[in-house]
C-alpha cells in the first residue's frame, strides 16, 4: 500500500489556513484520496487540552510553552498523523513545526538547535512532504481577524510582532524550497485555493500515480 502524503498549512494569524485546509481536503476527497484534517496545537484529546491550557493561561516562560507544544506534538504524530499515513490516508495539518520555529524560535528567541532536536524527537521521520505558507501583510491579517470578530492573544500583539512572524515564515520558505511553497494569501479565497491546488498537483499528485 502506498503511504499517504503529509501537507501542512503555515503562516500568520488569519491568513486563511483553516479555510484553505478545509478546501484542499474537499478537493482531495473529490479525486478519491482519503484525507484527515487536523491542527496544532490540538489534533488529539491531550493536544486539545494543551491548546486550551495555552490559549487560556499563557505560560510566562516561553520554554514552558515550547515543551507543552512538543508534548502535544508527540501525541499528535504517534496517534493520528503516522497511523493515517501508514494506512494510505493523506494528512493535512493546520499549523505544525514551522509555527514552533517562528513563534518560539524567532519571536521568543529560543535556541534553534534545541527546537530542531525536539522536532527530531517528536516528528522524524514524518516531516511534511509539502508545506503551504500563506503570506499576507500583517495589517491585512489583523483586519481579517477583526472582521471575523475573534482576536487571539497573538492577534492582539503589535503590528511589528506580526511583521516579524511573517518574516520568519518567509525565511523558512526561502531556506527549504523543496518542501515549502509560498502562497499569496491576499487574493480572493477561490484564487488562493487554485494556487494551493496547483502546488499540490505539481509537488505530490504527479508522483502519487
Ligand atoms: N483569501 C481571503 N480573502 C478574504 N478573506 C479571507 C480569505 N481567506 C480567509 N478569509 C477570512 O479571513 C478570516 C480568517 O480566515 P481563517 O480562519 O481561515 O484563517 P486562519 O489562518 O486559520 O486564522 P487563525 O490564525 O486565527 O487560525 C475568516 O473570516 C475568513 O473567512
Ligand atoms: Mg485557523
Amino acid at each position: 500500500m502506498k503511504r499517504g502524503k503529509f501537507i501542512t498549512f503555515e503562516g500568520g494569524e488569519a491568513t486563511g489556513k483553516s479555510t484553505q485546509a478545509r478546501r484542499l481536503a474537499e478537493r482531495l476527497e473529490r479525486t478519491g484520496i482519503p484525507v484527515v484534517v487536523t491542527r496544532e496545537p490540538g489534533g488529539t484529546p491531550v493536544g486539545e487540552d494543551v491548546r486550551e491550557l495555552i490559549l487560556k493561561d499563557r505560560p510566562t516562560d516561553p520554554v514552558t510553552e515550547l515543551l507543552l507544544f512538543a508534548a502535544a506534538r508527540a501525541e499528535h504524530v504517534t496517534s493520528v498523523i503516522r497511523p493515517a499515513l501508514d494506512e494510505g490516508t493523506w494528512v493535512i495539518s493546520d499549523r505544525f513545526i514551522d509555527s514552533t520555529r517562528v513563534y518560539q524560535g524567532k519571536l521568543y528567541g529560543l535556541e534553534r538547535e534545541f527546537i530542531e532536536q525536539l522536532e527530531r524527537f517528536t516528528v522524524a521521520p514524518d516531516y511534511p512532504n509539502l508545506t503551504l505558507i500563506l503570506d499576507l501583510p500583517a495589517s491585512a491579517g489583523i483586519e481579517r481577524a477583526q472582521l471575523r470578530g475573534t482576536l487571539s492573544r497573538y492577534d492582539a500583539e503589535r503590528i511589528e510582532t506580526h511583521e516579524a512572524l511573517r518574516e520568519g515564515f518567509l525565511e523558512i520558505a526561502e531556506a527549504e524550497p523543496q518542501r515549502c511553497v509560498l502562497i499569496d494569501a491576499h487574493l480572493p479565497v477561490a484564487s488562493v485555493e487554485t494556487a494551493v491546488w496547483q502546488a499540490v498537483t505539481a509537488h505530490l499528485l504527479a508522483e502519487a500515480d
